[in-house]
């Protein structure tokens, strides 16, 4: 019997490339670059299931061509780029890849935020330069990080885990979201906050939700003047969440003290008036980058495109 036909929008890590070529027939071979909306649609159309990453849209219309298609898994936890009203209408299953990322995640948050706080990428500049004239009692002086206040937008997965390396911080964890947790989700004691009061009361703000209408702009021009002036704003989580206009502006006028982002509107594009911005760290979307959690990644999109395969429920559909 013939294995099943899958199409991968993107050359995956080796690990999961050796499965896939075990176990399927590629449409094509993947390449390691953003296939253009007729490329994917065309490879989707000849697929029965299909690994696909937040670069790729797959809107409605795609969604109806693309009659042969059962699964389509997503490489993310976040499915923003699908829609998923789309699908249900069309009875094609999506997936996501929840967990496995979590703590690369919530790694790279840390690493960001401890990086904007103490302007380590601009020492690294320093010192490549061959200005460094030596240690100074004045030079590159930063925030304190221990100690101080925490808030968290979105206290799901990644949002508790990054609450929880608060711990070793002696950190207040503040958190907002549509509901509070409650003692039975959550032991710990992460306070509950209006978005207005976690934002004037944070020193450092961090986004985990995720972008749908709701959430689209969550933070603009209105919500970065709560903050305090010193205070930093960090997001891994989806670019749109904040207007990067209202953003660029708030930092150029000092209404917070800087930013670090992994995520951007309109990313691969960057806000003309950020890359000049000292204050400001940017990273190219590398959140759940690590081997282990990419390779696990692949892993989940392949269970759950076996599963729809075989005939049973996937265990990571969305919406759950
Ligand atoms: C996700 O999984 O949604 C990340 O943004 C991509 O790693």
């Amino acid at each position: 019997m013939m294995p099943p036909t899958l199409y991968l929008s993107r050359l995956l890590p080796e690990p999961v490339m050796a499965i896939v070529r075990e176990r399927f027939q590629l449409v094509q071979e993947p390449l390691d670059t953003l296939p253009s909306p007729a490329a994917l649609r065309e490879g989707l159309c000849q697929a029965d299931a299909a690994i696909v990453t937040l670069g790729d849209r797959i809107d409605a219309t795609t969604i109806h061509a693309a009659t042969r298609l059962k699964i389509l898994a997503n490489y993310a936890v976040g499915y923003n780029n699908i829609d998923l009203a789309a699908a249900q209408a069309r009875g094609l299953t999506v997936t996501n890849t929840p967990d496995v990322l979590t703590d690369a995640t919530a790694d790279l948050t840390w690493a960001l935020l401890l990086a904007t706080a103490r302007r380590i990428v601009e020492g690294d500049a320093l010192v490549r330069s061959g200005q460094w004239t030596g240690w100074s009692p004045t030079q590159l002086l930063g925030a304190e990080v221990s100690g101080k206040v925490l808030g968290i937008i979105g206290l799901g997965r990644i949002g508790q885990a990054v609450a929880q390396r608060a711990l070793g911080f002696r950190m207040t964890v503040l958190y907002h979201q549509r509901q509070p947790i409650t003692a039975a989700t959550s032991p710990q004691k992460w306070e509950y906050r209006s978005l207005h009061a976690l934002l004037e009361e944070s020193d450092i703000v961090t986004i985990h939700v995720p972008l749908t209408p709701a959430t689209h702009h969550l933070i603009g021009a209105r919500e970065l003047s709560w903050m305090k002036p010193t205070a930093f704003l960090i997001n891994t989580a989806r670019g749109p969440i904040v207007d990067e206009g209202a953003l660029v502006e708030a930092l150029t006028k000092g209404t917070i003290a800087g930013a670090g982002l992994d995520v951007y509107e309109e990313e691969p594009a960057l806000h003309q008036r950020l890359s000049p911005l000292p204050q400001v760290i940017l990273l190219p979307h590398i959140g759940s980058a690590t081997l282990q959690a990419r390779v696990q990644m692949g892993l989940t999109c392949v269970t759950n495109i076996q599963a729809v395969l075989d005939g049973r429920p996937a265990p990571n559909q969305v919406p759950r």
